[in-house]
């Protein structure tokens, strides 16, 4: 290979490929970076290089400690070297195949594989790219699916405070985030939200569930009140809310918005794109809460976070209910380029192995008890108002400086990341804690040894 310019021979390719990723870029103008603070983050950029197992490794060669699985995404770790071997053979195979009316082997595999770890009745895949897009495929699901049994008036969608499903329209009209709405205008029309569960004052400091709150789902009934039941098409829900900064449902809440919404006809669809995969110590937060809903979405940790895919997992009824009509007709004008791309399916079957082999989804479970022994001996901290655990999640909620919301969690979050070599996320003065499931207790001393030590000294 020659150099253009010089003339002179250099490295292949892969040398090349491998000098851009883990060098600091010479200009960072161009990238518009999401959900970030670009300037401030171009002025002191936090710059990840590479990552095995529970660690990144920074620009400057430094090996970060990562309690957040990347984004609640590498569920097993980082270059398992199982989904890594899948990934490079599957792309030297076969690249892309289109799914719109043709197929190849992997997705039919997978989504076999996938509904036999999902709830009984949910037998039935519809393969996305994102979370966001898995919530906006739910969506529409829900409505057509009423269309199609002649109750095209249940139009409305039900979300709640302080969701997050992600940002496409749909997602974000159910969702409960102000910031991620009010920049964009009218949104979906007929969308109305359930209160949130948070409640500092009655459940600060609980160890796994909060007690309190469980009447909190009649406000579902208030909402029947106000616009009929005929008019509802769905409610959407996390069991355990991420990015509001870990809301927790309080025990008997989820039950109840499940007995509610069968009351009324209405659908319940869990977004489980955080919960999913072993999260809280059971494939789906719907098996470990006991609650069936009519529909899981999901995305994140279904390939480990290695090649974008999103499912939405579908009931018998709701799919048996499509499925009518001449056989030569499109049942739903709905789907993705890329829905079931080779990549992301031979990713997710090595990821299904490597959770299966290792145990991921029952170790969450094991340790859950000394995480939450680790999270509770926060409490009495300077400034740490509560703090929330479930599996291998966590949130410590701090007080916000007066006048300055969010800064006292974001200096802790730097000062984790450059000082102490320890990855944290914050949103707003919550820290979020969602660490890989491959984690051990010495992961976790250090973790909580750390934000100890840091929060006590950030003023
Ligand atoms: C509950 C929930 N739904 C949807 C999404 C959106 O997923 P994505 O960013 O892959 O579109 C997220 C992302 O964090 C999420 O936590």
């Amino acid at each position: 290979m020659r150099d253009d310019t010089s003339g002179k021979p250099t490295a292949g390719y892969g040398d090349h490929y491998t000098r851009q990723a883990t060098s600091r870029p010479e200009a960072m103008d161009a990238f518009w970076m999401p959900f970030s603070a670009n300037r401030q983050f171009k002025a002191e950029p936090r710059l990840l290089t590479g990552a095995s197992g529970m660690f990144y490794r920074s620009v400057d060669g430094r090996e970060i400690l990562d309690a957040t699985g990347g984004l609640w995404c590498c569920n097993a770790g980082h270059a398992r070297p199982r989904i890594v071997d899948a990934v490079q053979q599957q792309i030297a195979t076969l690249d892309f195949a289109p799914t719109f009316q043709m197929g190849h082997p992997l997705p039919f595999t997978l989504a076999e594989r996938l509904v036999a770890i999902a709830p009984d009745h949910l037998n039935h895949v519809f393969f996305t790219n994102s979370g966001s897009e898995s919530v906006d495929t739910a969506l529409k699901i829900a409505l057509a699916y009423h269309r199609a049994r002649g109750e095209g008036h249940r139009t409305r969608l039900i979300g709640r405070e302080k969701g997050y499903h992600g940002v496409g329209f749909g997602g974000i009209s159910v969702g409960g985030l102000p910031n991620n709405r009010k920049f964009f205008g009218s949104l979906l029309p007929g969308v109305d939200h359930l209160r949130h569960t948070l409640d500092l004052e009655r459940n600060a400091f609980s160890r796994g569930l909060p007690q309190h709150g469980a009447e909190l789902a009649e406000d579902l009934e208030r909402l029947v009140l106000l616009h009929d039941a005929s008019t509802i098409a769905a409610v959407i829900v996390e069991p355990v809310a991420g990015s509001a900064g870990v809301v927790l449902p309080p025990v008997g809440y989820l039950q109840r918005l499940r007995e509610i919404c069968d009351k009324h006809g209405i659908l319940l669809i869990f977004d489980e794109v955080i919960t999913g995969f072993g999260r809280i110590g059971k494939a789906f937060a719907a098996e470990r809460f006991g609650v069936m809903p009519d529909m899981i979405t999901t995305a994140k940790g279904l390939t480990n976070g290695c090649v974008p895919m999103g499912a939405v997992f579908v009931s018998d009824g709701i799919h048996d209910a499509f499925m009518r009509g001449p056989d030569n007709m499109i049942e739903l004008f709905h789907g993705y380029t890329y829905s079931g791309h080779p990549l992301a399916c031979a990713a997710a079957l090595a990821t299904l192995d490597t959770y299966a082999e290792e145990g991921l989804f029952e170790r969450a479970i094991e340790l859950e008890s000394y995480w939450a022994d680790a999270m509770q001996a926060l409490q009495g901290l300077p400034n740490v108002i509560d703090t929330r655990n479930l599996g291998l999640i966590g949130a410590i909620e701090l007080a916000s400086r007066p006048g300055a919301p969010g800064a006292r969690a974001y200096d802790v979050f730097t000062r984790c990341f450059h000082r102490e070599d320890l990855l944290i996320r914050v949103t707003g003065d919550v820290i979020a804690l969602s660490p890989p499931l491959i984690l051990d207790r010495e992961h976790i001393d250090r973790i909580f040894r750390t934000l100890a030590h840091v929060i006590a000294e950030t003023a």
